[in-house]
């Protein structure tokens, strides 16, 4: 892929922009079922033709496209190799987390870290969005980073701090990460939504945070009666983001925050706060605890190509670090 040129063209990342898809022929699919990639990817011309009243032949050219946006085809095990060869990390600033990692944050993932409240979710998220911005030969990826805070969490003096303990020009590092709040859920959905223009606009994005993803979801739909609804919502948000790391080569970071103690309320302290499964989306996910003072233990889980293990870091000053002998 053509990491190294300065352009990005936009592609096909919704149902909404394949080819001749106008405005009734979106909404009648959208009705039908058809409001994904996938559901169009591995339907039938006559299934597609039939639910959206279009022609077969055009039926099967949006079925082309939606495979190929979707890169559906056989590859050999070697080009497997090769895509994952080109796959680049970003280091978090403490050897220690960048080897439970495989050498740090991949490009074309989601990677969440999870854990309770100040286990060092966000300090990573700051520190990521300072560290994308490294010399590759420092472990960086010379990009910029996108900061999607729903918490007001975001503190630009710890951006600042990090710069400087990481020897970078600190005005130039906050020139370099774009910041938004998001107020809600919706709006949330609206930033992810709209990203994929400022990306294909600007290719040195290489980063983009949502910390956290799963507050506003939890906040607006609380309750039993509302879990299947959030379930959706939050599944295709995440989907979106997931789709644009691998379409865009992006590392998508995003942070879940969930309870200390398992004695309380929702059961196995793993899981999110506020029901089973907050969500099913594909990614590495890493758990934080707190530890001793400024210490912080990492761990993986269900990551299939990392193996099981656990790191320990520290939260200083200046930012992500190894624990000091
Ligand atoms: N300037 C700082 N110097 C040292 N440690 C800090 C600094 N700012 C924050 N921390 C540490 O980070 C912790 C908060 O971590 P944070 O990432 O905000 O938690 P959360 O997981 O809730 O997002 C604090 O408890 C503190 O230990
Ligand atoms: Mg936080």
């Amino acid at each position: 892929m053509g990491e190294k040129s300065e352009t990005r063209e936009k592609k096909i990342k919704s149902v909404s922009d394949l080819s001749g898809i106008g405005p009734t022929t979106l909404s009648k699919l959208i009705e039908q079922g058809y409001s994904s990639l996938e559901s169009i990817a591995i339907a039938t011309p006559q299934d597609l033709s039939a639910a959206a009243g279009i022609p077969i032949t055009v039926a099967q050219k949006i079925i082309k496209e939606a495979r190929e946006a979707l890169d559906i085809r056989f590859k050999t095990a070697l080009e497997l190799k090769q895509e994952r060869q080109n796959i680049k990390k970003i280091t978090v600033g403490s050897q220690s987390l960048d080897g439970l990692l495989g050498g740090g944050i991949e490009t074309r993932t989601m990677t969440e870290f999870f854990g309770e409240y100040g286990s060092g979710k966000t300090q990573i998220c700051l520190q990521l969005s300072v560290n994308v911005q490294l010399p590759n030969d420092k472990g960086g990826l010379e990009g910029k980073a996108v900061y999607i805070d729903t918490e007001g969490t975001f503190r630009w003096e710890r951006i600042e701090a990090i710069a400087r303990g990481s020897g970078l020009d600190t005005d130039t590092v906050m020139n370099n990460i774009m910041y938004i709040r998001a107020v809600n859920s919706d709006h949330q959905i609206a930033i992810v939504d709209e990203l994929q223009d400022m990306i294909v606009k600007d290719p040195s994005i290489k980063l983009v945070i949502v910390d956290s993803a799963t507050s506003h979801f939890r906040a607006e739909y609380a309750g039993r009666e509302n879990l299947a609804v959030r379930q959706q919502k939050l599944n295709r948000h995440l989907h979106q983001l997931i789709r644009l790391s691998e379409i865009y080569d992006l590392a998508v970071v995003i942070t879940n925050q969930v309870m200390a103690r398992p004695d309380m309320f929702y059961g196995d302290p793993t899981q999110a706060v506020g029901g089973h499964t907050l969500y099913h989306a594909p990614g590495v996910r890493i758990q934080l605890k707190k530890s001793r003072g400024n210490k912080r233990i990492a761990r993986v889980v269900d990551a299939p190509h990392l193996p099981e293990g656990e790191a320990v870091f520290v939260i200083t000053e200046e930012g992500i670090r190894d624990v000091e002998e």
